[in-house]
């Protein structure tokens, strides 16, 4: 079978296939502690189960619902903006989605044309680069680094910019590297963007989870021009421990929102209606199981953040918000002989059994990324083996 130029470009998720390995030497029998998924580890808070199953006894799970999303989710969307991004929009600014990756996916088919580029600050989340690919788009990557606190400047955007630029990607806070922009830094951006007529995809999927007083502002809320240039991407996966249950959304403009409308209704159709239900009670539902994560995550970066950076030759820059650690491990491979990170990673799976992503997957080949959402005994003794990997 000769498969297409286009699935044969693309590049496998690098963070489900190392969690993928690392299932897999488990079902074997061997002592595995994977620090690979970007899934919080808590059950979906009860009411939110709740209300699901309300829905199917109800009898309303059973049936399509208008693609863009149940009436009621799009209201609990636009009160849930009132509330956290301080503005109103209206319901046909919001379209509910199988996911916050298939928004990011139905935007950029939905605004890039052939050789279109779209400016990714790095490292960045894996799959921004191969969705602007497989919408024809060109991803350009604009490199922060640790000393910048992973932060990109106006500077470097403006090098990085030609008159085929359409879009720049902002996550924040961002995974991999746990930073948030500060106002000031985004309002600069947005001024810039809104400058040179780019649009800005504002990927809020970790907003909620902010740490040790940290603030996360979204770049939208700083001006109405800005709002109007930009496209909110956001979900319940991360911030109502819900991943299993696909529901992600986006605001923005309603010509760009029924575009994106367009491509789910010849693809996916609407996201589950009994997750839309779900998704409804966690929007508008009571917000303390919310809380008692955040602070669950907060105590464990606070607690393994001094272990981590104890570990030699792992250099780590203290994240502000999502659940994950990026360190620099370009002197741990120094030390223990490897130049390639990927045979540096399958070498302490193999010998201590601890799984983590490799970060070429997110444009930082000499970094690694922890997800900090598992419980804290299970992250102490990895970094307990992962000192003694390195002592050894
Ligand atoms: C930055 C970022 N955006 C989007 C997503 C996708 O989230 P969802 O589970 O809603 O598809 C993820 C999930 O890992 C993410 O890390």
């Amino acid at each position: 079978m000769k498969l297409s130029k286009r699935v044969l470009e693309m590049q496998e998720s690098v963070t489900l296939a190392t969690a993928a390995r690392a299932k897999t030497l488990k079902a074997q029998g061997r002592d595995i502690l994977s620090l690979t998924l970007g899934e919080p580890d808590f059950p979906t808070p009860k009411n939110i189960q709740e209300a699901a199953v309300a829905a199917i006894e109800d009898g309303k799970a059973s049936f399509y619902t208008v693609t863009s999303g149940l009436p009621e989710l799009k209201a609990a969307v636009v009160e849930y903006f009132a509330k956290h991004y301080g503005y109103r929009i209206q319901p046909n600014q919001v379209t509910v989605a199988t996911g916050a990756k298939f928004s990011l996916y139905t935007f950029f088919m939905s605004v890039l044309d052939p050789g279109d580029e779209a400016l990714i600050p790095t490292p960045y989340w894996v799959s921004y680069g191969d969705q602007i690919k497989m919408a024809e788009g060109i991803p350009v990557f604009v490199q922060a680094t640790e000393e910048n606190d992973f932060k990109i400047s106006v500077e470097q955007l403006e090098a990085a910019r030609t008159d085929k630029t359409k879009v720049l990607v902002l996550n924040s806070p961002s995974n991999p590297t746990g930073m948030i922009y500060t106002a000031d830094e985004l309002l600069a951006i947005g001024n810039w963007a809104l400058k040179h007529d780019i649009m800005i995809l504002a990927d809020d999927i970790y907003g909620r989870l902010v740490y040790n007083g940290n603030t996360f502002t979204p770049i939208s809320s700083l001006s109405e021009e800005i709002r109007k240039q930009t496209v909110v991407i956001n979900g319940v996966s991360k911030s109502y421990s819900m991943t299993g249950w696909r529901i992600g959304y986006a605001v923005g403009e309603p010509e760009i929102i029924a575009a994106m409308s367009k491509i789910a209704g010849q693809t996916t159709s609407n996201p589950t209606t009994v997750a839309q239900y779900a998704a409804i009670e966690a929007l508008t539902g009571s917000q303390d199981t919310v809380e008692n994560m955040r602070l669950a995550f907060e105590e464990r970066l606070n607690t393994i953040y001094p272990l981590l950076a104890q570990v030699p030759g792992f250099e780590v820059v203290k994240p502000q918000g999502a659940f994950y650690f990026f360190p620099n491990v370009k002197k741990a491979m120094e030390m223990k002989g490897y130049t390639d990170v990927t045979a540096f990673t399958t070498a302490i799976l193999e010998e201590v059994g601890v799984a983590l992503v490799t970060g070429d997957g997110f444009g930082a080949p000499e970094n690694v990324r922890l997800s900090y959402a598992t419980d804290l005994d299970t992250l102490k003794e990895a970094i307990r083996r992962l000192k003694d990997f390195m002592e050894k």
